[in-house]
């Protein structure tokens, strides 16, 4: 639970935004890129060479992204020790609901017994940094206490199975993380979400886009990308907003302990890490094991940094995105 279940912060005190719990899926179907390659016109070493990635989880037609995001939602639950019921808002970032209405997140809601509101966030990749942006604002704001911040996607039902140059950098899953809100000082040492900062730019929304919608049974739609220009962009964008987010905090690249990038694409996280001058050794990398999730990709690395003891309480996280829109934005939180 929370340090405290007061509402407003005592005098000097400044309300925080906790990370107090993480849960993850991952499908079942593991899908190496040898096993890909019988299916489309590609190989191990192009993938391996160009994207790091070497294996990607493809949903079955039962995990849905409300099943999957419910899951995962579960687990991080259980993680912070919290009932479903003092749950009192449920945030779900994706770009591949199950309805165009209800909202995914309202299903999630039901299925866990939560209470309060649910609503879906549409921002892409970056779905989950804008998710947990929001989720601040509303505990920082007095509006919400215990907030299920989720990332889930099914990118595999909007992949162009015929376009090679798309349909081996995907996968899918979901990441979810009860943020509860505490008390701080209101300085770098508060454990919670200490600063975090979205963009867009609209002009470019036609480099990484899905040319269809939910809406439109003729034409669900499929995820089209200009690469080179999505690659350009991430690397310059993704460095700029993570050092705005340091010198928000008064902080530099040398305090962070770990950095949990989105996951599209190896070349995209050395080449943000090397402008960053951040060692490898701090980067925490999934890209190999899951391919690009798009929103669930920062949640599920953090996951399983989590998991893996690599992440402590008390450590300085920082966690950036960028997606179709474009969008793009960082978070930085003491776990
Ligand atoms: N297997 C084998 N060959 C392939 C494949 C494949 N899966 N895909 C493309 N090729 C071939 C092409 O046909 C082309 O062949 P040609 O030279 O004979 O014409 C050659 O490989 C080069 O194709 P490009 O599309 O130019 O490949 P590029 O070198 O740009 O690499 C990549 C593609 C990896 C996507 C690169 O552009 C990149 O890293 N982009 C960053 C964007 C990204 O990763 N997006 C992920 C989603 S967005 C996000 O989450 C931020």
């Amino acid at each position: 639970m929370a340090d405290t279940q007061q509402s407003i912060p005592q005098a000097g005190r400044v309300i925080r935004s906790q990370l107090t719990g993480i849960g993850a899926y991952l499908p079942r179907d593991l899908i190496s890129n040898d096993e890909l390659a019988k299916r489309v016109d590609t190989s191990d070493a192009w993938i391996r060479e160009r994207t790091g990635i070497r294996q990607r989880y493809l949903a079955q037609p039962d995990e849905t992204c409300a099943f999957m995001a419910t899951e995962a939602a579960r687990m991080a639950l259980a993680d912070a020790g919290v009932a479903a019921e003092a749950v009192d808002a449920v945030l779900l970032a994706t770009a591949t609901p199950d309805q165009a209405f209800p909202a995914t997140a309202v299903r999630v809601q039901a299925a866990i017994g939560a209470k309060g509101f649910a609503f879906d966030l549409s921002a892409a990749c970056s779905g989950f940094i804008y998710a947990l942006t929001v989720a601040d604002a509303l505990i920082r704001a007095g509006q919400a206490r215990n907030v299920l911040v989720i990332g889930s996607e099914v990118y595999s039902r909007i992949m162009n199975w015929e376009d090679r140059g798309t349909c081996v950098l995907f996968g899918d899953g979901a990441g979810a993380v009860l943020l509860q809100a505490g008390e701080g000082d209101g300085s770098h040492a508060d454990r919670g979400i200490l600063s975090a900062h979205i963009h867009s730019h609209g002009d470019l929304g036609d480099i990484l886009y899905v040319d269809g919608a939910v809406g439109r049974s003729d034409r669900p739609g499929h995820l089209v990308m200009h690469g080179r220009e999505v690659f350009r962009h991430a690397v310059a964008k993704l460095s700029e907003t993570v050092q705005q987010t340091l010198v928000a905090c008064g902080l530099t690249i040398a305090d962070i302990d770990w950095l949990v990038p989105h996951q599209a694409n190896m070349r995209i996280i050395d080449g943000v890490g090397r402008r960053l001058g951040i060692p490898a050794e701090k980067v925490v990398v999934t890209v190999d094991q899951h391919a690009n999730t798009s929103a669930a990709s920062v949640p599920l690395a953090l996951h399983a940094a989590y998991t893996d003891g690599r992440v402590k309480r008390g450590q300085l996280i920082m966690m950036e995105a960028l997606g179709g829109g474009l969008t793009w934005g960082s978070a930085l939180v003491r776990f």
